[in-house]
């Protein structure tokens, strides 16, 4: 059989030389289940077997199924063994695509946000579905935390200094062997250090535009890249784009054919509200006609690296000979949000992105770049994301049932192959911003739609975040805003 190649190859390919062994053996069995060479319903080889066969200890059998049971890729049989778990991706009814292209809008909801971020908070016992934070409670983050502070104890005055104005060569070390499997071949001098992801999109967008000129976005949009916008006195273009497989390339040129456009800021690997990923074909068709009309691409790629799919998908930059994509990311929703390291990559506008990076502020905190480096390079970034990857799929899964179990008919949602977001429309008569106020009443946080807009056209949509809490809290508030969302129709 197969497995029983494979198993004598000992590494296969998807490993990385960091991983202990029991891990490698769950990669190589996951591997083979995604291959179909074990179908759903089908009993894997016994403990006993695997571990002749592959000559590893019964303990590391143990531990890899362990850890493909965790995952919900495998459950165990009494007195029988392990079976292989469906792994059917759920097929929800997905939200509709926008049908038109609003013109440019001036963005206005500071208001509006700035109530939805103060709120957070004002309110201890609350269940936070609104924000998109990740899992800082993961114990695969705990390294982490131990490498900042013996660094805070032994690194002596380099942590008092500016450091370099790029930011610590060991962590763009570090992202430049990171960014290879997003595809691209960035080389440590193309990549600069930033407080956040934020930071790279303001910098990159004021670098690039003027106040009063035009920005093509995805719709919905992320609320932050809407308030970059609006910080900048910047019109935003919201171009119709499709839950699955993002930006309608069709509206774009026809948008691009009527407007002047300065700059376009996507993200399109795992959004951020829709979750979709781009396919490649798109990518590279996206990159042409932004080359056909001369405008630059800021491409945030914050979520790529929590894709529930390996490899995960290349940026738009790994297409890009000319220079023409600014890739901006960070490690807020992989590792924490709270270390405000992010970086980014600006091609051949380095000058005037670092420029802006520069009067924003100047450098960025050395002890949290070092630590992250000591942490990638010893393999403790590589452990907790794939940890962090199918922690994530399986709350998919979950908050897709319970939308099922507690929504009304009518829902349409999201699937995202990757990250913790799902969007969200509700049935037309539901208006989510008054929701929201009710769901908070009740110790409920959402992100209700206009905060994704310039527009009012998401005033049925919300957006909710299933990665830092516990399940059952989780389900206890999806039980809450369902019974809402009912009453109110
Ligand atoms: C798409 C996207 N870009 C940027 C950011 C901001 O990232 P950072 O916290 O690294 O500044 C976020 C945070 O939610 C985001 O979702």
């Amino acid at each position: 059989m197969l497995y029983l190649i494979i198993c004598t190859v000992k590494i296969y390919e998807g490993c990385t030389g960091l991983m202990k062994k029991y891990e490698q053996l769950a990669e190589m069995l996951r591997h083979q289940i995604d291959k179909k060479i074990f179908q759903p319903g089908e009993k894997l080889p016994s403990i006993r077997h695997l571990s002749e066969q592959c000559r590893v200890s019964i303990s590391t059998v143990q531990e890899a199924f362990r850890l493909l049971e965790a995952a919900g890729d495998v459950a165990a049989r009494p007195k029988s063994g392990f079976y292989v778990c469906s792994r059917q991706s759920p097929t929800p009814t997905l939200p509709a695509m926008p049908q038109y292209t609003t013109k440019p809008k001036v963005v206005n909801n500071w208001a509006q946000i700035r109530h939805a971020l103060y709120r957070k908070n004002e309110m201890p016992g609350m269940v936070y579905l609104g924000m998109a934070n990740p899992d800082v409670a993961a114990p695969t983050l705990k390294p982490l935390q131990r490498k900042i502070s013996n660094l805070a104890h032994s690194a002596g005055v380099r942590m008092l200094h500016y450091d370099h104005l790029f930011g610590c060569m060991e962590l763009r070390q570090q992202i430049a062997k990171i960014a290879v499997d997003a595809g691209c071949g960035l080389s440590p001098d193309e990549i600069m250090i930033t407080n956040g992801c934020m930071e790279g999109v303001s910098s990159s967008l004021r670098a690039l535009t003027e106040p009063g000129d035009t920005v093509v976005v995805d719709s919905p949009c992320f609320y932050g890249s809407l308030q970059a916008i609006e910080a900048r006195g910047l019109k935003a273009l919201e171009i119709p784009t499709d839950p699955q497989i993002g930006i309608s390339l069709e509206a774009l040129e026809l948008a691009l054919d009527q407007w002047q456009v300065k700059a376009c800021l996507l993200t399109p690997t795992i959004n951020n509200p829709l979750g979709y990923t781009m396919p490649d074909e798109r990518k590279r068709a996206l990159l042409v006609l932004l080359r056909r009309y001369d405008i630059p691409l800021i491409e945030d790629d914050i979520y790529g690296d929590l894709s529930y799919e390996t490899p995960r998908p290349r940026a738009i930059k790994s297409f890009d000979t000319e220079g023409r994509v600014i890739l901006c990311s960070s490690f807020s929703k992989s590792l924490a949000p709270g270390l405000r390291i992010g970086w980014v990559a600006p091609g051949r506008y380095q000058h005037d992105v670092m420029h802006m990076k520069y009067v924003s502020s100047m450098s960025t905190s050395t002890l949290p770049q070092l630590a992250i480096a000591e942490f990638i390079g010893s393999g403790g970034y590589d452990r907790h994301i794939r940890k962090m990857r199918s922690n994530y799929r399986r709350g998919r899964d979950l908050m897709l049932e319970w939308i099922e179990r507690y929504f009304p008919s009518g829902t349409r949602v999201t699937c995202p192959n990757g990250g913790y977001l799902l969007w969200l429309e509700l049935p037309e008569v539901i208006d989510t911003e008054n929701l929201s106020d009710l769901a908070v009443e009740r110790g409920v946080g959402i992100a209700f739609g206009n905060l994704f807009t310039a527009t009012d056209k998401y005033r049925n949509s919300i957006r909710l975040s299933y990665a830092n809490t516990p399940h059952e809290k989780i389900e206890a508030a999806m039980q809450v805003l369902g019974e809402l969302v009912s009453e109110q129709l």
